[in-house]
């Protein structure tokens, strides 16, 4: 098959948290599979000076943005057999520092920024000699996509558009802004409304997605089921459950190529579920490096988070808290609200050579912590897939997590079945019960039998991306099976 991927982060250009290592995976393993493979990304500031075998490619872009007349150019990539990466370059818009933020928050042009984009998604997907069969989006940025495409079939003269397919991978970020700025489309008014664009009088990337793809999916299957209710639907549940294709959870897999524990540039030293002694040895150069007491007999909780509400930093804070009376070591590697940079740092600061907090972003130490811990602790209030807890599966270092989302479909606890639990599972997102949930572990790892099976599940359990790329490429077949639904009709014209 011809596939055209659509993203605003790809490892291993681009990365601010899952999305990158996601659609990265999904594009090699595709790939691999013998299919044709392009993928869209934006040419952020570094990438060409990190990355100089990728070269200019003969395309201009240049496209009416409201009244405004746009230019952009394309770089491109060949990193594997099958597979060409496309960068749009459009200097204003993405050669600067941050990917969605600078340092007083959300860049104030993030919609001409990624309108811009979806544009040249749909121009390339239109005019690229590869003419995709299938266009898999993923999340808000690209969300304009489905209605540029399917208003160019309508209107526009393009015979046989390709199919489209949207992957959400996290529905509490939507891309929402005042209205005016569908201006920025220049689609008909007549699509800013309750069918498609408009949400509760804003303007809704997401939705607009949402409402017009083809098919729509999630990263997990509880995730699919979560999204359909008030408490996980971030007001879009009504939207989500009345759609023709109900939405398709896949779980996400693990690239062992980079994942793992037997050959890895990160780590001190290589070990599987028959060698665990270098296990011992990646915790101790851990310890070390972080300057915390080189104990190997110490536990070890450690944690890589964007440090945000999502991951349940603040109830990490507070149970952590409760156990540092006791004989444990806490490593913490991460980014984000301000607040929780400052409480972790505190804590850091009270408690030398048991606790370690490292603000920033740090790929090596990343693989560090996942080797080095003993357990992984990941309480998030809601998570559409996760990927630590299954790199700490395979790195033997059981995960602690909250039972929701991925997080429900990859952690085995000793309630879902005593035979292969690889981790511990919480229900109620409070920080009591996580502090139990962490007494629970520390009873765990006092008992060596327990720890080992534990780890042994954990290090057997098998995402491999192989298998996750044979989901989607069904996926893909079923769609083109189906007959293309009409176009919605606009119910009114909310401009006049
Ligand atoms: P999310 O995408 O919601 O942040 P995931 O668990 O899906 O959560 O993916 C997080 C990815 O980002 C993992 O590859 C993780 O190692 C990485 N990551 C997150 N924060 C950091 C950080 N501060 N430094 C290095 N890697 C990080
Ligand atoms: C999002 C989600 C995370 C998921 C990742 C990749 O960032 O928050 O749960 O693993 O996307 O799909």
């Amino acid at each position: 098959m011809r596939i055209l991927l659509a993203t605003s982060e790809l490892h291993p250009y681009s990365k601010t948290g899952g999305l990158g290592d996601m659609v990265g995976a999904l594009a090699k393993y595709l790939a691999k599979k013998g299919h044709q493979v392009g993928v869209v990304t934006p040419l952020y500031r570094g990438i060409r000076e990190k990355f100089p075998e990728i070269k200019r490619f003969e395309w201009l872009l240049a496209f009416q943005l409201g009244t405004e007349f746009v230019r952009g150019g394309v770089w491109t990539i060949q990193p594997q057999e099958n597979l060409t990466v496309y960068f749009i370059d459009q200097p204003r818009f993405f050669d600067r520092d941050g990917i969605y933020q600078g340092s007083t928050g959300d860049f104030v042009d993030n919609a001409e920024r990624f309108t811009f984009f979806c544009k040249s998604i749909v121009n390339l997907a239109r005019y690229l000699p590869l003419q995709p069969e299938i266009v898999h989006l993923h999340d808000w940025q690209t969300g304009l996509v489905p209605l540029l495409i399917r208003h160019d079939f309508e209107t526009g003269g393009w015979g046989d558009p390709p199919l489209h397919c949207l992957t959400v991978h996290n529905l509490a970020y939507q891309g929402v802004f005042e209205a005016s700025k569908f201006a920025l489309c220049n689609l008909p008014w007549e699509y800013f409304t309750a069918a498609a664009a408009e949400f509760l009088g804003s303007f809704n990337f997401l939705k607009a997605g949402i409402c017009i793809a083809d098919q729509v999916t999630t990263v997990s299957p509880t995730y699919a089921s979560e999204i359909v209710t008030p408490e996980f639907g971030c007001g879009l549940e009504a939207v989500l459950s009345e759609l023709r294709n109900p939405v398709k959870g896949i779980l996400n897999g693990v690239d062992y190529e980079e994942w793992n524990t037997r050959q890895n540039p990160h780590l001190m030293q290589p070990y599987d579920s028959g060698h665990m002694d270098g296990k011992r040895a990646n915790k101790l150069a851990l310890q070390k490096q972080l300057g915390l007491s080189e104990r190997a007999d110490a536990p070890l909780f450690v944690n890589v988070s964007r440090l945000v509400e999502q991951k349940g930093a603040d109830l990490q804070l507070e149970a952590i808290q409760w156990l540092l009376d006791l004989d444990v070591q806490f490593a913490l590697l991460g980014k984000g609200d301000a607040l929780f940079e400052e409480g972790f740092s505190m804590l850091a600061a009270k408690h030398p050579g048991k606790v370690a907090v490292t603000i920033g972003y740090d790929h090596a130490l990343a693989h560090r912590l996942e080797a080095g811990g003993d357990f992984f602790v990941m309480p998030s209030r809601f998570e559409p897939c996760g990927l630590n807890q299954m790199y700490s599966l395979r790195y033997g270092t059981p995960p602690i997590v909250r039972d929701t989302g991925g997080l429900a479909d990859s952690v085995t606890d000793a309630r879902d079945d005593a035979g292969k639990v690889n981790g511990i599972k919480f229900r109620e997102p409070r920080s009591a019960a996580l502090k139990q949930a962490l007494f629970k572990a520390l009873a765990v790892y006092h008992d060596q039998p327990v720890l080992g099976r534990l780890r042994r599940n954990g290090m057997r359990a098998d995402f491999a991306w192989e298998h996750v790329a044979t989901h989607y490429e069904t996926l893909y077949r079923e769609m083109k099976k189906r007959p293309r639904p009409a176009l919605p009709k606009p119910e009114v014209d909310r401009s006049a």
